[in-house]
């Protein structure tokens, strides 16, 4: 069984990364996209949005990081690609899901779900141009208004050259809405003839167990439900591995968002990111933890990093106590 932390921009950053994989249970992750336009980007925007490939394309658990390209020029992406390659990425995956109007608008992400043909000329191109060593994936949605297009896309995909296929498995119209339709991943592992990942509302072990019934797929991204759960994943790998599952309590948790924080200033020692993305982080699980909630509301005001950091310290103390 593979378990991927899935790319999501503006949550699961090399930090988010950098911690989820340390707590365990992933085979791979996936960087946030980078948005190809009519440029080349620069080895410092590949290392912005990557900076495992400065380590082997690994995070520091030493977790294997793809890089993921969102597009439709697929000239300007594989030359792209092979920039990012020279930099030293060593596998790229391709982005026709993102829903953003902005992106959309400019015929990247699900928008392409209505043109398979094209979808299949940017994956062939890349696959092309990319030396054969490069691993090349895609990453799909349903399709953009209905699911009409579901299986063909999916073919584009395989038969453009990529080697895997996850599956999101919404359109764009539906959003982040429940149910996930679980039922087409099967639909679409059954139709094409590469690995295909399954994704899409995996918030706990038995959805795990759910989603893996349903699809019959041996490889399950976890997206939302790794940050809200962040030992999801070590759960799932130790009920594959037939060992007891554990349900972390909070005072580890609370190890995690003290760590979690001091690697955002590590990164940006100003008050602004470290705090934001700590608040991002909160709101997400405390919805999950009671104990997260309390955290949430003892820094909701607090803009000054130190200060934050303060709070911290003395919440894992007192829940280490
Ligand atoms: C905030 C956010 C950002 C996302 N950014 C990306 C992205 O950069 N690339 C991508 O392929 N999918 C992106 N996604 C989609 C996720 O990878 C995943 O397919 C989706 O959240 C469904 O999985 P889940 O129900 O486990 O969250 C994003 C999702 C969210 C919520």
């Amino acid at each position: 069984m593979q378990l991927i932390l899935a790319p999501m921009q503006g949550l699961v950053d090399d930090v988010m990364r950098d911690l989820l994989t340390r707590i365990g249970g992933y085979d791979e992750c996936v960087s946030e996209f980078v948005r190809i336009t009519h440029t080349v980007h620069s080895r410092s925007t590949w290392l912005k949005y990557a900076p495992e490939i400065a380590n082997g394309n690994k995070t520091p658990a030493g977790t294997p990081c793809a890089v993921q390209l969102l597009g439709s020029d697929a000239d300007n992406m594989a030359v792209n690609a092979l920039e990012a390659v020279r930099f030293g990425a060593d596998k790229i995956d391709l982005n026709f899901g993102c829903p953003a109007p902005t992106v959309n608008k400019h015929k990247g992400g699900a928008v392409l779900l209505k043109e398979p043909d094209l979808i299949h000329h940017i994956v062939k191109t890349l696959r092309q141009r990319l030396p054969e060593h490069i691993p090349l994936t895609g990453k799909m949605r349903l399709g953009y208004e209905d699911k009409s297009l579901a299986l063909e896309c999916a073919a584009a995909i395989a038969e453009g050259g990529a080697c895997a296929l996850t599956v999101h498995a919404r359109t764009k119209v539906e959003g982040y809405e429940p149910p996930a339709h679980w039922e087409w991943i099967r639909k679409i592992r059954e139709h094409v003839a590469i690995p295909v990942t399954a994704n899409g509302d995996v918030f706990s072990l038995k959805d795990y167990i759910g989603i893996k019934e349903m699809t019959g797929c041996n490889s399950v991204m976890l997206g939302r439900g790794a940050v809200i759960r962040p030992d999801l994943a070590r759960q799932i790998k130790q009920y594959e591995n037939g060992e007891a599952v554990r349900d972390t309590d909070f005072a580890e948790v609370s190890v995690w968002i003290n760590q979690f924080f001091h690697l955002c200033l590590a990164k940006e020692a100003n008050n602004k990111y470290p705090v934001a993305r700590l608040k991002q982080w909160l709101g997400m699980m405390k919805k999950e933890f009671g104990e997260a909630q309390e955290l949430f509301d003892a820094v909701r005001a607090v803009k000054d990093a130190e200060e934050v950091a303060r709070i911290l310290a003395a919440f894992e103390d007192k829940m280490n106590a």
